[in-house]
């Protein structure tokens, strides 16, 4: 993916991130600039949250873990693709990335001088299970009893993806998720994660972003395992990977402790009304629908949309009505993934009932080609995923933003553009809550600047600076943002 530096990037010249309340946790200056006692006072008007909302940042395995070849991980397709040539932009893989599996007491300690109150991180499933099944990796799970109990003593609640893209190589080498073993694989790594872990975890998502794993792995191929496959051939992936999500629930349903929640973290495909009439707002939905139609629309519906089953023709995925109802199984909550607008709709007279605007070339981005800055996404995913699927409980499992960061004179990251994002994310998202929107917590991705995929560590999302060269980890403005926010439980 191409890198689009920001042009008009500002640092701020003066002060530093100790004055501004950015900080290693524990440190005085934590308690002199808290605001929990003073949320409006000689503020701007507060767009307060709903009491008990979950404020977390966000991680995974592959991203943030590196000890590649610790306490015997099998590999996984990342380590593969990360070893082809040209797959990486700067060359580089997780093999060290920020060695989290070593630091995660630094890192709990990070999260605790925030004041988050929960952590979303992945399991990385050729951890525990080397060869995909089999006999289970005590020592590799040993890690996540370790992470969780650090998270728990500083008070702060784990949330658990179960698949963040890292398959292990072996059942790759099987067919990976062209074979619809994998999804049965899946669903036994689910079961037993859910066996050992939920005496402590409380809430479990299944898969994360299957649009992007088995769209960008399958069909473009940038990202692992790098296939370009025919649409009847992706069409099943597709399938497979929403079959692998239901014997997920399913398995964790039968192994966890009661009252265990579990649910997707997708990354829901968005349609904005360009302007809010009654008419594009009806438009808007109808799009999200069908956009979302192999995800969330069959998963939350238990069908395929017709358009959608007509449009693939010959190349429809091959299901049974079973298939469906396991597909369908009942969720807890459903986590979504927003950091751009899918697309932006005007009602149409013309089936299918609404028309795509084409997105201008000056429409902003941050520092990814394809983190287009649309705010009112924050809003919007949410409303819909509530109006069409009844949803009763929702997460935004990601929000966040990449951007061009450099260490200032005195070394803090004055990323004022990072916030200016976060701030009109987060107003868009208070909107939601404040008209009654069930959106329960929010998940910022990154807590760490971490490898990002196909993008390696040339692009930043974190809201803590990672040095690679010494892994030292110093928090940028954005973090004494998020803070505030905390805080306040109100858009800072
Ligand atoms: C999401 C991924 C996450 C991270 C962010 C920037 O699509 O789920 O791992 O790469 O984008």
């Amino acid at each position: 993916m191409t890198h689009y530096p920001l042009s008009r990037r500002t640092l701020l010249a003066a002060g530093s991130l100790a004055t501004l309340g950015v900080l290693t946790p524990g440190s005085d200056t934590t308690a002199r600039t808290s605001s929990a006692s003073r949320p409006t006072d000689g503020l701007p008007s507060a767009l307060q949250f709903p009491k008990g909302f979950r404020w977390g940042t966000a991680t995974s395995a592959y991203q943030v873990e590196g000890a590649a070849q610790d306490d015997g991980r099998g590999p996984s397709i990342w380590d593969t693709f990360a070893q082809m040539p040209g797959r990486i932009r700067d060359g580089s893989n997780g093999n060290v990335s920020v060695d989290h599996y070593h630091r995660y007491k630094e890192d709990v300690a990070l999260m605790k001088g925030l004041g988050a109150k929960a952590y979303r991180f992945s399991i990385a499933w050729p951890r525990l299970f080397p060869d995909g099944r089999g006999a289970l990796n005590a020592k590799g799970l040993a890690f996540y009893d370790r992470l969780i109990d650090e998270l728990l003593r500083a008070g702060i609640e784990p949330f658990a993806t179960l698949y963040h893209w890292d398959l292990p190589q072996t059942l790759q080498d099987k067919g990976g998720w062209q074979a619809r073993d994998t999804a049965l694989a899946f669903g036994d790594y689910a079961g037993l994660v859910a066996c050992k872990l939920s005496d402590r975890v409380g809430h479990i998502f299944t898969l994360n972003e299957m649009l992007t794993f088995v769209e960008h792995g399958h069909q473009s191929g940038v990202f692992a395992p790098g296939l370009r496959l025919t649409q009847g051939a992706l069409n099943q992936v597709r399938h497979h990977a929403v079959l692998a999500h239901g014997l997920a629930v399913q398995a964790i349903r039968a192994n966890a402790r009661h009252g265990t929640k579990v649910g997707p973290a997708e990354n829901i495909t968005t349609a904005l009304p360009a302007i809010e009439t009654p008419e594009n707002i009806r438009a808007a939905e109808l799009a999200t629908r069908e956009v979302n139609a192999p995800y969330l629309t069959v998963m939350l519906e238990g069908r395929y949309t017709d358009a959608y089953l007509a449009k693939a023709g010959a190349d429809a995925p091959k299901f049974t009505a079973s298939d469906l109802e396991i597909i369908a199984s009942p969720v807890d909550f459903v986590g979504l993934n927003v950091y751009s607008p899918g697309l932006h709709v005007l009602a149409s007279e013309a089936a299918p009932g609404y028309a795509t605007v084409k997105i201008p070339s000056s429409y902003p981005r941050m520092a990814s080609e394809w983190l287009t800055v649309g705010p009112e996404a924050l809003y919007w995913a949410p409303r819909h995923a509530a109006k069409l699927w009844n949803v009763k409980d929702i997460y935004i499992t990601e929000n966040g933003a990449s951007a061009a960061d450099r260490p200032a004179a005195d070394g803090m990251v004055y990323d004022i553009d990072r916030v200016m994002y976060l701030r009109n994310y987060l107003t868009h998202l208070q909107r939601a809550t404040a008209e009654g929107v069930p959106v329960r917590g929010y998940f910022l991705w990154s807590l760490l600047d971490n490898f990002e995929w196909a993008d390696g560590y040339a692009t930043r999302f974190g809201l803590v600076h990672v040095d690679y060269a010494t892994q030292k980890r110093t928090p940028k403005l954005s973090a004494a943002f998020y803070r505030e926010v905390i805080a306040r439980n109100a858009v800072a």
